[in-house]
């Protein structure tokens, strides 16, 4: 079955007939595991009632371009940064030609003008309608710009005329939408990719870690997957759910990552660092629970073993992209990374900054390589995740 996990879609209802079914396309968007989010047309809006949308999708229907609250953050600017996909289901033949003219004419339009997730569109109207030549003319205009056009069921209509135009089954247009993120671009590579933060023991009960919550790697195991990737997932303590599709392999302490890496590294094409390794652990770990006596407690640590340095010293080494999580320096620091370890890559993310980073669903990120530094602006860490890629595969595959 096909995936939408964390995915976000933001599904555009207009005004055809069938939009009676926009809360069933709601839910099997859902079902797959996606965030929905709905712009109801004024059109739409006379088919479906806001409320309805608003209590499937548990989210706010937005429908107003005007709408001061929501534009005091810029509103409809936000929204198109959000979606990972525009779905437009059902079009009416009225919201096909306003997008292939390109009018910004309402929230719809403009939120399909300022973003650039993939937009896939269900046209949903009278076969007469549906063949006349203008509307043709515009699908095949949409379609010359990468436009997804989801083609609609012939059979009886609401008019009672029989033909092409009537929305295919909401489970369908759902599949269609995941198939979306599915490509070709890492078909056949095998990528081992690290997450979460390794935990150093100080006794059975107590240990040395750090804040990583392993949702930037788990981002990027789930897009390598979706690229076509054959993906090792080796990760420390995580916060997150495991992606079924990878081959998934517990390690706690930095120790047993490194020995995992190691012994699974010759086989795989990419090697991607994003685990918050300790740099340190403790030299002598207590075997019983340490009692406290009033007195101070020196705990004497050892440097661990540079996972990606090792990897990248490998005779037949793999590609690998580092991360380096800064606080100070930043730029300085990662650049010295990337010269230090000898990876293709390193992305930098400055984890001072509280709204990004570390456990945060967002992150903004800088793609660092020999050839070029490219800014990743802030994003949910699924876009980042996929940006880097995109970044990588253009430079080095
Ligand atoms: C009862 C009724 C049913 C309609 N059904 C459709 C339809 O299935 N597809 C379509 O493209 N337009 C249909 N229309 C026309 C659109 O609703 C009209 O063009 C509207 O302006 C579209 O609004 P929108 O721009 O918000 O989509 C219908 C109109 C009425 C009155």
């Amino acid at each position: 079955m096909k995936s939408l996990t964390n995915k976000r879609i933001l599904l555009g209802v207009s005004g055809s007939i069938s939009a009676y079914k926009a809360p069933d396309i709601v839910r099997r968007l859902q079902d797959l595991g996606a965030d929905v989010r709905v712009i109801l047309t004024a059109g739409g809006s006379k088919f479906i009632t806001e409320l309805s949308l608003q209590s499937i999708s548990r989210n706010k229907v937005h429908h107003n371009l005007w709408d001061k609250e929501a534009e005091l953050s810029m509103g409809h600017i936000e929204l198109a940064k959000w979606a990972d996909c525009i779905l437009i289901a059902p079009a009416s033949a009225n919201v096909i030609s306003s997008i292939a003219s390109g009018k910004a004419s309402d929230l719809l339009n403009n939120v399909i003008l300022a973003s650039n997730a993939a937009l896939i569109i269900a046209p949903a109207m009278n076969q007469q309608m549906y063949n006349s030549s203008a509307l043709q003319a515009n699908l095949a205009l949409l379609k010359s710009r990468n436009v997804n056009i989801i083609t609609p069921d012939s059979g009886t209509q609401a008019c009672g005329d029989i033909g092409p135009g009537r929305l295919p089954e909401s489970s369908d247009i759902a599949e269609q939408v995941a198939t979306q993120f599915q490509t070709t671009q890492l078909s056949g590579k095998r990528i081992i990719i690290t997450l979460g933060a390794t935990l150093e023991a100080i006794d059975p009960v107590r240990f040395i870690s750090n804040h990583s919550s392993g949702k930037m790697g788990m981002a990027l195991v789930d897009t390598c997957i979706e690229m076509g990737a054959q993906v090792t997932c080796v990760y420390g303590n995580i916060s997150i759910p495991l992606n079924d599709k990878a081959t998934n392999i517990q390690t706690l302490s930095a120790q047993q990552m490194y020995e995992c890496v190691l012994s699974q590294v010759h086989q795989c094409d990419l090697f991607i660092a994003c685990a918050a390794v300790c740099d340190y652990s403790a030299k002598d770990p207590s075997d019983q629970k340490i009692k406290k006596n009033g007195e101070n407690l020196i705990l004497e640590l050892i440097p661990n073993k540079d996972i990606l340095a090792d990897v990248c010293k490998l005779e037949k080494k793999p590609l690998c992209i580092g991360f380096a999580a800064e606080t100070q320096n930043t730029l300085k620091n990662a650049q010295l990374k990337l010269k230090n370890k000898g990876c293709e890559a390193i992305i930098l993310n400055d984890v001072s900054k509280t709204e990004i980073g570390f456990n945060s669903d967002e992150n903004q990120v800088i793609f660092i390589s020999q050839k070029q530094q490219e800014n990743i602006a802030k994003n949910s860490k699924t876009k980042i995740a996929k940006n880097i890629l995109e970044i990588f595969i253009k430079e080095f595959l």
